[in-house]
């Protein structure tokens, strides 16, 4: 599956305007932003800087975000200091992240964590920035498996553990959770930490390391076709290759893994997949003896997740 059916999620370069400097652009090595400066002009220079790389829209959310998440302050505190002077560290702080920024890194790893779902997990360029798209991965587990009455799932590929540890924290099934990057897997094991889930992980190719039985199996593998790479945001070119590109036009990782996790005996699969892979992938769910297949699409109306039972 190549061209534009199979593409990723996020960040392809034709979502975003050309990378020109807007105007007003400053060199790196130029202190970016003028002192003293108020909070609501320092908003603005913000969206500014990032209007350079970044679609309008995108670069006025992102702005929020640094203030809300990097600054730790809240849109209504904002709206009534707007005019006090930022302190000054606020500023070189801000400073060096446009740095960095302009040299098109992700806020994620920008700031080391990232919310998702209303929780807070540690990122770092060994770990896929979890997107939003994922939580249809767990919307459809929780209901397949509440349906189906497990009482186990696993994870395969679970970078920064965003899957496995929210199920163990929002049921009360055994959660297995596996990826073959053992430096993700460390990020995965303190994010379950830091939040107190119970969740048993293990290194390995798929479910090879995972215990039997392994329940409900629920992925988000790497699923971009590697032909696709020079078109895609700067920004995807930092994130770990392994967490994106899957091989065989994007599919081999997940044809594997619905062959293993039939031999597992898996009650179901939910695996997220690339928009336009349903049909493909549907046909090879049953050729590898999955009974019952279905498609479900995300808020674009682009196929997000396969969930085959057996
Ligand atoms: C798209 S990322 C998903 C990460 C996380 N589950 C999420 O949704 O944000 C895919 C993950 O699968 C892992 N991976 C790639 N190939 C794998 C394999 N053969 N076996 C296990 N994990 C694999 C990568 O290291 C990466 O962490």
């Amino acid at each position: 599956m190549t061209g534009p059916g199979a593409h990723f999620s996020l960040g392809r370069r034709g979502g975003a305007s050309p990378p020109v400097p807007c105007e007003g652009a400053l060199h790196p090595l130029v202190h970016a932003i003028p002192y003293p400066v108020h909070h609501h002009s320092l908003r603005a220079r913000i969206v500014e800087q990032l209007r350079g790389f970044l679609p309008p829209e995108e670069a006025e959310a992102e702005s929020w975000r640094w203030l809300e998440e990097g600054l730790g302050l809240g849109r209504a505190w904002l709206l009534a200091h707007g005019e006090e002077v930022v302190p000054g560290e606020s500023v070189s702080q801000v400073d060096h992240w446009l740095e960095r920024r302009r040299a098109r890194e992700p806020w994620a790893y920008i700031l080391g964590w990232s919310l998702w779902r209303g929780r807070r997990f540690k990122v770092t360029r060994d770990t896929l920035i979890p997107r939003p798209e994922t939580e249809l991965v767990l919307e459809a587990a929780l209901e397949v498996g509440r349906r189906l009455g497990v009482s186990k799932a696993t994870d395969v590929g679970t970078g920064s553990g965003i899957l496995a540890i929210t199920l163990a924290l929002e049921t009360d099934w055994g959660v297995s959770a596996t990826d073959i990057s053992r430096r993700a897997l460390r990020v995965a094991e303190e994010n379950a930490a830091s939040h107190g889930a119970l969740v048993r992980f293990s290194l390995g190719d798929l479910l090879a390391s995972a215990p039997d039985p392994v329940g409900l199996v629920v992925s988000n593998p790497p699923y971009v076709d590697p032909l696709e790479a020079p078109d895609l945001q700067p920004e995807l070119g930092l994130e770990p290759s392994l967490a994106l590109f899957g091989g065989e036009g994007g599919l081999a990782v997940a044809t594997e893994l619905l062959r293993e996790a039939h031999v597992r005996s898996a009650p179901g699969i939910v695996m997220e997949i690339g928009a336009g892979q349903g049909p493909e992938l549907e046909a090879r769910a049953r050729a590898r003896g999955w009974r019952k297949t279905m498609i479900h699409k995300d808020f674009a109306g682009h196929h997000r997740v396969l969930v085959a039972l057996a």
